[in-house]
């Protein structure tokens, strides 16, 4: 089958190494804005020099690619180089790590619908996967948002996302990018886990029927969910294992088998929870899928709080993020504990 000169075996093949090797996904695709706001919270000037600075801190850590299988970049990244000119697009390369981009062009107002967003970016989509797959990328995301109060999460906001994450998906996979689709229903709120359940089951039945009606390979795509969890300001703050068992519960209802790996995305849990969490589902899931992590804010914050733009904080920043990364390695076999955080 030809998908622009891109066989559906070196999709799947992708997909594969994606999530099938025992490591996830380090999402540091923050468009500038996000990661400007995040430098500002800690005093860091918001230039791209020190977006630089941050990406390569992150992309040069010490044995970062026994953990991470792919990383995804934003635009500004993916053409960046390391201080000595090295690309960092051939910097994970050369760590075993697999390039990807952001191409959704971010979540705007949706009309009609107060509160509410539609993800955009599927204009002149097809021209830009074609640049970056040249550039070196071979899988991109696109970030859904869907938020679960009880007067949102309409059928209008579902509908209009699931069916541009289809038309997104499978432009990728025309292009020879293996698409991370990402449907997210968002912590923020007051909502409790059976609400967020609720919403994340049509959400994801939402998007597979859309996914299917776009002849979407799902062998050939990755899922990035959220986990199903209590808002953040729900009084009830469900245990580890009643999250687990809630979130594979969902999944395995709405998603089909065929689907290559779910990676999770963090959403603003604390970085020990989001491993917690991920440790529980692998330690009793029968799940059809690898269950494996592509979390931003849970693998870079520690790691951001110390650096603070400090060139004397590099080492030790590394060391923080590398230190996440072997705790959701050891999540993917059910071997995390608390005990592995420090004091
Ligand atoms: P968080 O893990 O910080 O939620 O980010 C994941 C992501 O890629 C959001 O699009």
């Amino acid at each position: 089958m030809g998908r622009g000169g891109v066989t559906a075996s070196a999709l799947q093949e992708t997909a594969q190494r994606l999530v099938g090797q025992g490591r996830g996904l380090l999402a540091m695709d923050e468009s500038n804005g996000t990661c400007n706001k995040r430098f500002a919270a800690l005093g860091i000037p918001q230039t791209e020099a020190a977006r630089r600075d941050w990406r390569e801190l992150i992309l040069t850590t010490p044995g970062l690619g026994e953990g991470i299988s792919g990383a995804i970049l934003y635009d500004e990244t993916i053409r960046q180089t390391a201080a000595d000119g090295t690309p960092f697009v051939r910097v994970l390369e050369a760590a075993g790590i697999i390039p990807g981009i952001k191409v959704d062009r971010g979540a705007k107002a949706l009309a009609g619908r107060p509160g509410e967003t539609i993800t955009e970016g599927l204009d002149g989509l097809r021209d830009r996967l074609r640049g970056y797959y040249d550039l070196g990328a071979r899988f991109a995301k696109w970030r859904a948002v869907i938020s679960p109060a009880e007067d949102q999460a309409s059928r209008g906001c579902i509908e209009a996302n699931a069916h541009a994450l289809a038309r997104y998906a499978a432009l990728c996979q025309e292009a020879g990018l293996v698409p991370v689709v990402e449907p997210e229903v968002l912590m923020t709120g007051a909502h409790t886990l059976e609400r967020c359940r609720a919403v994340t089951e049509e959400t994801l039945h939402g998007v597979f029927r859309q996914l299917w009606t776009q002849g979407v390979m799902l062998e050939g795509m990755i899922l990035k969910p959220n986990m199903v969890l209590p808002g953040l300001d729900c009084p009830i703050q469900d245990a580890v294992d009643v999250v687990a068992f809630a979130t594979v519960q969902c999944l395995v209802r709405a998603v089909p088998a065929a689907v290559a790996g779910v990676a999770f995305l963090s959403g603003g849990q604390t970085p020990a929870l989001a491993s917690a969490r991920l440790n529980a589902m692998n330690a009793v899931s029968r799940a059809p899928w690898p269950l494996v992590f592509s979390f931003a804010r849970a693998l870079q914050q520690p790691a951001l709080d110390i650096w603070q733009g400090n060139a004397s904080r590099v080492g030790a920043a590394q060391e923080a993020l590398a230190h996440r990364v072997g705790c959701n390695r050891a999540a993917l076999r059910g071997d995390y504990s608390l005990a592995m955080e420090r004091a």
